[in-house]
């Protein structure tokens, strides 16, 4: 089970944190983050079960929390082609 935030938004340019949280979340298991775009199909970006790993599709990065029971997807400058529904599993 996963829980995340309805909507967010932001201003162009602005870094934003997409916050997952999975407190069922086991140490070798893996937390995914997918990304869909108006009109496209789902586009895998980052997969990791700890620490954190960059994300050069979206400029930005993936972190896992210590304790593994949250996470969080760094957009650094997102710009408007950013603007996605983005899943978290
Ligand atoms: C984004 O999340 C990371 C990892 O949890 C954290 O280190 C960072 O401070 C957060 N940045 C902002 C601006 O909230």
């Amino acid at each position: 089970q996963v829980q995340q935030d309805p909507f967010l938004e932001i201003t162009e340019g602005t870094g934003i944190n997409i916050t997952c949280s999975h407190p069922q979340k086991l140490s070798g298991y893996y937390i995914h983050y997918y990304r869909l775009l108006p009109d496209r199909g789902p586009e895998l970006l980052v997969s990791a079960a700890s620490g954190s790993k960059d994300v050069p599709a979206i400029a930005g990065k993936l972190s896992v929390s210590e304790d593994g029971r949250s996470s969080a997807l760094w957009l650094a400058g997102p710009r408007r082609g950013d603007a996605a529904v983005y899943y978290c599993a």
